[in-house]
This record gives structure tokens, C-alpha cells and sequence, in this order.
């Protein structure tokens, strides 16, 4: 059976931390393609994919994103040569068909259900595939920092006035860090006060 090495292991988790400094190296097009075409892999509810993600990398873009920033992120987000703005499609259902081909009926189904329940599903699947990101992203070989303190209904308000996609709640610097800026890691809980076995 095929496994990750030791390397692998250390770029995806040992090794990986969440940056706020950044090199000045670029993220390409081509590579966030690429990373686009890993995050769609992994499961989600009904192979819904819910997740739409807009990249912001040009200076316009990254001022529209600033007014939504917690001062203390204002910074590491404005140096970071991309940011992922992680949303849901509150419309996501309507693709159901195409990516359930055996399924019968699968959106008129959906669409029966209320919004509620298809929001719980959307949300929870998208958030899902933000955490995929991050380690596809990690594996291409760049660095994250993920952050919640910015206001959804400013950045949904500016990016996504149509109403129809709106954020998971969490961006994404994507970059190369500059390791020198990282402090120690904190500590992670141990085995025995996170899980049992039973
Ligand atoms: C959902 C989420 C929200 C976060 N929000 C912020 C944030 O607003 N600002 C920030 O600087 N870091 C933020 N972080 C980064 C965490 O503090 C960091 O990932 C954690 O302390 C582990 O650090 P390490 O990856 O370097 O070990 C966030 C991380 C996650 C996953």
C-alpha cells in the first residue's frame, strides 16, 4: 500500500505552520488552477462540492477586501500574495445532477428540502473543503494562514452582491512564509484528552 513518506508527513503537518510574514514570490495562476483541482477532490455531502472561492491577488481587490479585516489581520492579508475567500453557493443543489449522474431526481429532491437543512449541508461541505485546501496547499508547496477575524458581511457584501455565494466564515493567505517570523508552536492536545477508543 502506498504511504506518504516521512518528508511528505513533515511538509503536510510536522513542519507546516500558519504564516503572517511573506517572501515576495507570487502565486501563479497555473498554481492556483492546480490547487483548485486537489480541493474538489476529497468527499463531501453528496459529492455537493459547495465550496466557490474567490482568489484576491490584485491591489483593486485586496482594498475591497480591507475594510473587512480585523486590524490585526489587516497587515498579513495586504503582504500576501493571495488570499482565498472560502464561500458556499446557496444555490449548490442546481449542479446535484451533473456531478450525481446515477442519482434520480437528486435536485428536484434538494429543492423540496428546506433552506435550512441545504445550508447545514452547504456550509458544512464548503468549510470541509477549505481545510482541503490547506493541505493541498501545503502540498503544492505553499504556505497558509487561515483567519476568522474579518466581518462575512462586509467581504459577502462586497464580493458576492448577487447574494448567491457567501463566505464560510474563513480566508486564507496563501504564500511562501518567511520562516525566520514564526514563534514556537504551541502546544497540541495529546491523545488521551482528545479521543477514546471504544
Ligand atoms: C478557523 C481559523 C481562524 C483563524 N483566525 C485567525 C486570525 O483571525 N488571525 C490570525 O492571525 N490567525 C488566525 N488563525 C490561525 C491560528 O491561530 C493558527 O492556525 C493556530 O494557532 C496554529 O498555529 P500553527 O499552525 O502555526 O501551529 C486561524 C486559524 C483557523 C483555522
Amino acid at each position: 500500500m502506498a504511504t506518504l513518506t516521512e518528508a511528505d508527513f513533515k511538509l503536510l503537518f510536522d513542519d507546516a505552520r500558519t504564516h503572517r510574514v511573506w517572501t515576495d514570490e507570487p502565486v501563479s495562476d497555473e498554481t492556483l488552477v492546480q490547487l483548485y483541482s486537489l480541493v474538489r477532490l476529497p468527499p463531501t455531502s453528496a459529492n455537493c462540492q459547495p465550496a466557490r472561492i474567490v482568489f484576491v491577488r490584485s491591489q483593486a481587490a485586496k482594498e475591497r477586501l480591507k475594510p473587512a479585516l480585523d486590524a490585526g489581520n489587516v497587515d498579513k492579508t495586504m503582504t500576501a500574495p493571495a488570499t482565498a475567500i472560502v464561500a458556499y453557493d446557496t444555490e449548490y443543489h442546481l449542479k446535484l445532477q451533473k456531478l450525481n449522474p446515477h442519482a434520480k431526481n437528486i435536485v428536484e429532491k434538494a429543492a423540496q428540502r428546506s433552506l435550512e437543512s441545504r445550508t447545514q449541508e452547504a456550509t458544512f461541505s464548503a468549510t470541509l473543503q477549505a481545510a482541503y485546501l490547506i493541505l493541498a496547499a501545503r502540498g503544492l508547496g505553499l504556505d497558509c494562514g487561515p483567519m476568522g477575524g474579518f466581518n462575512a458581511d462586509v467581504v459577502n457584501a462586497s464580493f458576492f452582491a448577487d447574494g448567491k455565494w457567501k463566505s464560510v466564515g474563513v480566508l486564507i493567505n496563501l504564500g511562501h512564509g518567511d520562516g525566520s517570523k514564526l514563534y514556537p508552536r504551541s502546544p497540541r492536545l495529546d491523545f488521551e484528552e482528545a479521543c477514546r477508543i471504544e
